[in-house]
């Protein structure tokens, strides 16, 4: 068990305007689900059979023989003996429906190019590529990492693997080389595809340059194809390198579609832990299907005409869920959107909603606040009447971003979905409903079939307004099933805190109404504007660094971005710690790890708080940091 609960977190810290429930008008009546508690109710009598039911939404070629088998616990595996595929769930079916011609992604970037495809448009572009990968050797669960920006070919690519079999390994491109390299070597990946590059603020992002100096050496990697985006020079190989638009070219526009079993792993997306080595958590076409499409029509009330944008990008588990999958396996138009929110003007992100009318704007804390910083006369330009529900995700929402997006957002009339989850859940397991009544700042209760708990060191609950660890303590469709090529760190990192239970990582506690609060990371893992980063990450980013003898990181808070990083250095006798040398050491773990992971302060020091068995102490740091209590010293030297 973590032996650290923060202190502030010990006990309930609500205002009592917190407490209070917001006003009834944010329940929505006719919802996919309109009772709430009665629904509930209904499924905690019975969560398996909840999930059985919800497997009827999705499509089988063959159905299961078994449920649930928990004979391997915790490698637990459901609707063993069912064939099915995701692709096939998110495309294939629409093509013989009413949803053929139907718009299934609205792309636009940031300099006002767009495209869009109709289902049936997909689906041709998703078969040319899985023709293509069969034609240079791509096999079922052969790994291909995907690099690439917000675009639609990397929705193609990944719908493309899904179909033929072959697992995604999907690197969020905004890491750098070293990341994206780690992430290759581990999962083995045979191809990378990738772009030219992207834009960021009008500033031109040579991507292929990044994945150079990480494939030059990845053995493993045969083959990199580049999709053409915004037409920057790039180097390229002639032996290695190919055009996306060469490589599908005179392709086929129909294709099989594998047909997998419900345990078969659908892709690996690695995360960051509490070790310097990201974990690559795998989901399987099966249940991740059944997860995530009951979720998304449940959470965001979908009916089958929405426009759904969610803001995140494809490279974390968000974009994997509520951009491509499980949009498009409910059959609505999931926008994508490649650049920042605020270019040419703080409103573009309001604009972007009015112009393709979006119903649901799924979105994350740290925008919304960033968004606030530019103040209400933004937002107040626009009346955004499309939109009926909004949510949010990635770090807690404090009252105040809650209410401002309430307010000049949705202008009082849509709830506000505050989903928590995880890469490792797969779907949005805390959540309110459009017919649950909201509070500021809560994500409300675990969704329909789920059992969640917060719990103390011994696995016992902690009464209401207490803080303790989060659980779970059922199994669910979507969950991780282990992590790539090191099930032992499976076992250990989420089963064997608390007996039986999913151990989460966060710290919670629950109001006298039964409602959760997610207060953050019980672990050494940061949240920085929503980005998950390992501290371990960060400090042997430092001890790359020639003068670096030992680096401590810790998250501080952030007004914007929620956490960013403190780091304590020891340099080696007779460096001095200049600004310059402060200035190199930032750029080291940036480079190592790319600039989602945001330094505020370096501090030079001669030693660092250590347990006997040589472990660095960073909650001692962080408590000194931020004048708290100690705690327990007593393992430390
Ligand atoms: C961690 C998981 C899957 C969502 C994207 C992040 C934090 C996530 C919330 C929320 C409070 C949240 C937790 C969690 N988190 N959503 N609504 N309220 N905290 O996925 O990168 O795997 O990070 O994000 O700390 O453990 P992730």
């Amino acid at each position: 068990m973590p032996k650290q609960i923060k202190q502030r977190d010990l006990t309930e810290v609500l205002s009592s305007e917190q407490k209070k429930y917001f006003p009834s008008k944010t329940i929505i009546k006719n919802a996919n689900v309109p009772d709430y508690e009665k629904t509930l109710k209904k499924a905690a009598r019975n969560p398996e059979k909840f999930w059985e039911e919800a497997a009827q939404d999705v499509h089988w070629f063959k159905k299961w023989d078994k449920l649930i088998d928990k004979s391997k616990k915790p490698f637990y595996k459901w609707f063993v003996g069912g064939k099915c595929n995701l692709a096939y769930n998110a495309l294939d079916r629409h093509i013989e429906g009413e949803n053929k011609n139907k718009l299934a992604i609205i792309w636009e970037d940031e300099t006002g190019k767009t495209k869009k495809y109709t289902y049936f448009e997909l689906y041709e572009e998703v078969n040319k590529m899985a023709n293509a990968l069969r034609g240079i050797g791509i096999k079922k669960g052969d790994r291909v990492a995907i690099y690439m920006p917000n675009i639609p070919e990397i929705a193609i690519s990944m719908l493309a693997c899904a179909k033929i079999g072959a697992m995604h390994s999907v690197v969020y491109a905004g890491f750098s080389s070293g990341a994206l390299e780690g992430r290759i070597k581990d999962a083995r990946a045979k191809i990378l595809i990738t772009a030219d590059g992207s834009f960021r603020r009008g500033k031109i992002i040579d991507l292929k340059k990044i994945v150079d100096g990480a494939v030059k050496n990845c053995k493993t990697i045969k083959k990199v194809i580049v999709a053409k985006n915004n037409g920057a020079k790039i180097k390229f190989n002639k032996r290695r390198d190919i055009w996306f638009h060469d490589f599908v070219k005179g392709q086929s526009t129909e294709a099989k579609t594998a047909q997998m079993n419900a345990e078969d792993p659908a892709f690996v997306l690695y995360t960051s832990g509490t070790t310097s080595k990201p974990k690559g958590i795998i989901h399987v076409h099966g249940g991740y299907a059944v997860g995530v499409l009951r979720t998304i029509k449940w959470v965001f009330d979908l009916k089958g005409d929405e426009i759904f944008w969610c803001t995140a990008d494809p490279g974390w588990i968000t974009g994997h869920s509520y951009i491509i999958y499980g949009p498009l396996m409910a059959g609505v138009t999931t926008v994508m959107y490649e650049g920042v929110p605020d270019v040419p003007t703080p409103d573009r992100i309001w604009k972007v909603v009015e112009k393709y009318k979006v119903n649901v704007l799924y979105t994350a804390p740290t925008l919304i606040r960033a968004m606030m910083r530019y103040g209400a006369k933004w937002p107040r330009k626009h009346k955004m009447k499309s939109l009926r529900i909004l949510g949010s995700v990635g770090e807690p929402i404090n009252p105040e971003a809650w209410k401002w997006f309430y307010n000049h957002v949705g202008k009082r009339r849509c709830p506000i979905m505050d989903t928590w989850w995880q890469t490792e859940t797969g779907m949005n397991m805390i959540t309110p409903l459009p017919s649950a009544p909201l509070k500021a700042g809560s994500a409300c209760k675990p969704f329909p079939g789920i059992i969640a708990d917060v719990v103390d060191k011994k696995g016992k609950r902690v009464p209401a307004g207490k803080g303790g660890y989060l659980i779970i303590k059922n199994q669910w469709p979507s969950m991780i099933r282990t992590i790539f090529n090191n099930p032992k760190r499976y076992l250990k990192t989420y089963w064997s805190q608390v007996k039986g239970a999913y151990f989460a990582g966060d710290v919670a506690f629950r109001d006298k109404d039964g409602y959760f609060w997610i207060q953050g990371r019980t672990d050494d893992v940061l949240k920085i504007a929503g980005h998950r980063i390992g501290t371990a990450e960060v400090e042997s980013a430092f001890v790359a660094h020639k003068a670096v003898v030992e680096a401590g990181a810790i998250g501080v808070p952030d007004e914007l971005r929620g956490e960013v990083i403190k780091a304590f250095i020891i340099l080696k006798k007779g460096i001095k710690g200049t600004e310059k040398l402060q200035k190199d050491l930032k750029m080291i773990v940036r480079k190592n790890l790319g600039p989602i992971a945001v330094i505020k302060e370096i501090e030079f020091v001669e030693k660092l708080p250590k347990t006997r068995s040589g472990k660095i102490m960073r909650r001692v740091l962080k408590a000194k940091e931020l004048g708290l209590p100690l705690g327990d010293t007593s393992s430390l030297v």
